[in-house]
């Protein structure tokens, strides 16, 4: 019989993708609970969960997941039957510039969390359990052009000390489920982009700085490629491997949307253009856009030094979550990039907020500039 998730504990729940699974799973019903656990780092923001306080089935919990004894006590005091762990340093630049943070939060930090779940589900009488963990297509490394995508049996060659550090906590979930027999779910996804993503990747980072006016950097060629996953999509893709993936089990979920890093931004060039061409209102909000000064936004595109042991390509086989989980992503790469545009203009005040934090310090010391 499959396994029916009730009370979750959601690590990093306050992140960019965390926060969009808890929307969407409280969106689809039911009276379970649904806790956040997050440290709320630089990248983790309150504002990402704003009007969920009203939902009785929703609390948040202000937690490390390195405190192995906070986690317990969570998983006690809520029932908890079911980890979604998102919890994680997630941006490849910043483990470039600094690892030790990677390896604290993304392998130490899997395995307290693994360490708490097994002390709560599997002492004494095994409770019905899931933890599920959300990893990542960058555990396999990099493509050649002519290479078929990754499946679930691709060997792991990561190559940045972020994707390392995922492919550490993916062996750690692994052996508790073959050593201690606790019930796990992998799911390895390729590039995520919509709402509440931190303005330090690609797809947010470009389409706020063609509203400011600011160059658009693009590393090296712009030729590498990456399957662009609408962050819904994904947010679908957990919710059925939770209810319908076997223990043990891993699962690549990937966004049918392979493209070029160069083509992304010129196409939210020419999408961006187009809005403030047709809308006055937006050129007076965005002055400094190149289209209210009757230019384009092509022209900020600026190619700067790559970056080290950057990955040619990703490209993901879904086959297996297709069969087994029913998953296939909705969102178009096209559409997806209208809705994100859509999304990041009617909430301008979310960005701005972000760009008088820790955004600031990071353009700074970003080491290509
Ligand atoms: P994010 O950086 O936006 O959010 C990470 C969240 O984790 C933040 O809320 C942060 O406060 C929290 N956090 C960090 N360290 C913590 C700690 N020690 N204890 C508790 N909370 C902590 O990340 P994201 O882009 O939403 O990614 C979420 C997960 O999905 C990560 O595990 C990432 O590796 C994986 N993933 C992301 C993508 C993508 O395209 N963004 C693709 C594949 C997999
Ligand atoms: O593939 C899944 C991964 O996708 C996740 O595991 C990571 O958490 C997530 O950050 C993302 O990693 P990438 O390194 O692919 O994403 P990022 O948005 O940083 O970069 C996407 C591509 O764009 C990559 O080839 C680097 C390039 N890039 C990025 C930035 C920020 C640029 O050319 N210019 C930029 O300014």
């Amino acid at each position: 019989m499959s396994f029916v998730p009730r009370n979750l504990l959601v690590t990093g729940g306050a992140g960019f993708i965390g926060a969009n699974f808890v929307r969407h799973w409280l969106a689809r019903g039911g009276d379970g609970r649904v806790v956040v656990y997050d440290a709320l780092t630089y990248a983790g923001n309150p504002a990402n969960l704003a009007g969920l306080d009203a939902d009785p089935r929703y609390a948040f919990l202000h937690g490390d997941i390195c405190d192995e004894a906070a986690v317990r006590a969570a998983l006690e005091a809520h029932a908890i039957d079911t980890i979604v762990h998102f919890a994680a340093e997630s941006h490849v630049d910043r483990s470039i510039l600094g690892p030790d943070e990677f390896i604290r939060t993304n392998v130490l930090g899997t395995h307290a969390l693994l360490k708490a779940a097994k002390a709560h589900w599997l002492a004494g009488a095994a409770r019905p359990h899931r933890f599920h963990h959300v990893s990542t297509d960058e555990v396999y490394g990099s493509l050649a052009p002519q290479d078929p995508p990754f499946h679930e049996a691709t060997p792991y060659a990561p190559n940045s000390p972020y994707s390392a550090s995922k492919a550490g906590s993916d062996h750690l979930v692994r052996a508790y489920h073959e050593t201690y027999g606790l019930a796990t779910t992998i799911t390895n996804c390729s590039n995520n982009y919509g709402p509440y993503q931190f303005p330090e990747k690609l797809i947010p980072l470009v389409l706020i700085n063609i509203l400011q006016g600011q160059p658009l950097p693009v590393y090296g060629d712009g030729l590498q490629i990456r399957d662009w996953l609408y962050v819904e999509d994904h947010c679908r893709a957990i919710a059925l491997a939770l209810e319908r993936g076997r223990a043990g089990e891993v699962y690549n979920v990937g966004g049918n949307a392979e493209t070029a890093n160069l083509t992304i931004v010129r196409t939210l060039c020419a999408l961006i253009d187009r809005r403030l061409a047709a809308a006055p209102a937006l050129r007076a909000a965005y002055p400094q856009s190149p289209a209210a000064r009757g230019g384009r936004a092509l022209e900020l595109i600026t190619h700067v030094r790559d970056r080290p042991g950057h990955d040619r390509r990703y490209a993901i086989d879904f086959r297996k979550a297709a069969r087994e989980l029913g998953y296939a992503p909705s969102v178009s790469i096209e559409h997806g990039l209208e809705r994100t545009i859509d999304w990041y203009l009617a909430h301008a005040e979310w960005w701005r907020a972000l760009l008088g934090r820790d955004y600031a310090a990071w353009v700074a010391t970003n080491y290509r500039r």
